[in-house]
């Protein structure tokens, strides 16, 4: 399997990011309706998914996506591989009912697992992360026939499509970077093309008011 780009290991980054960042300090998170965009009931919930019976979270951090999902009455697998996140989920929903949480890479997961599930989805979390042309082939064959992928990442900036790599951890120490996948829509609609998906819509959500930043939000078929 083709390695991905980084300096230090991802999981390094996801590990220090979070905590770094204070995004983690807060208590139970709110879990009573799915987000897909960075705002607050803005956007779709989780009718964005249609009405999957099973569903797979690629990257899903402490799995608040997942979760929210799972309380519709959806069986759902959330995976992430930093531990840091993953202890913060456990410690939360353990005793879910409907939920699976796995630590792992998603790379291997998909690569090692024989399962199928109604839905793959990637809120946030690992389509921004992986080279779709690494990702996309593994993800078509885990999704039942009439299986939907569906991802929302923030908007990118024109003209700096694609991948960008940054520093995670200043400009100062240890090199630690992160590499984020930013595809145009239309970008994204020829990769999923061309990966043997159908039905394929990607679109920019505009932000809650006019001149903040958006949403790109994607759906695309097994065949
Ligand atoms: C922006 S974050 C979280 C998104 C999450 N859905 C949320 O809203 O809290 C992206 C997550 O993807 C995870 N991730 C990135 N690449 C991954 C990979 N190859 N395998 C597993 N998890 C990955 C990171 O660990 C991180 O928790």
């Amino acid at each position: 399997m083709q390695e991905q780009p980084h300096h230090g290991s991802p999981e390094d980054y996801w590990d220090t990011f979070w905590p770094a960042a204070g995004e983690d300090t807060g208590g139970v998170p709110d879990v009573s309706r799915m987000r897909w965009t960075q705002y607050p009931f803005h956007g779709p919930g989780a009718e964005f998914l249609g009405e999957p019976k099973t569903a797979l979270e690629i990257g899903s951090a402490s799995c608040v996506a997942g979760v929210a999902l799972a309380r519709t009455g959806v069986d759902v697998t959330c995976v992430d591989f930093s531990p840091h996140q993953m202890e913060r989920a456990r410690g939360w929903w353990s005793d879910e009912p409907n939920v699976t949480l796995v630590e792992a890479d998603v790379l291997h997961y998909l690569a090692r697992t024989d399962q199928r599930w109604d839905c793959v989805f990637s809120n946030w979390g690992a389509a921004f992360f992986i080279d779709p042309e690494i990702l996309l082939p593994l993800v078509l064959p885990r999704l039942n026939p009439g299986g939907l992928f569906a991802f929302s990442h923030v908007e990118p900036l024109a003209p700096c499509f694609g991948p960008q790599i940054k520093y995670g951890n200043g400009y100062r120490g240890e090199k630690l970077a992160i590499v984020r996948w930013m595809p145009s829509n239309e970008q994204w609609t020829e990769l999923l093309d061309r990966h043997g998906f159908a039905n394929v819509e990607v679109t920019t959500l505009p932000g809650k008011e006019a001149g903040w930043v958006g949403t790109t939000l994607g759906r695309a078929y097994a065949r």
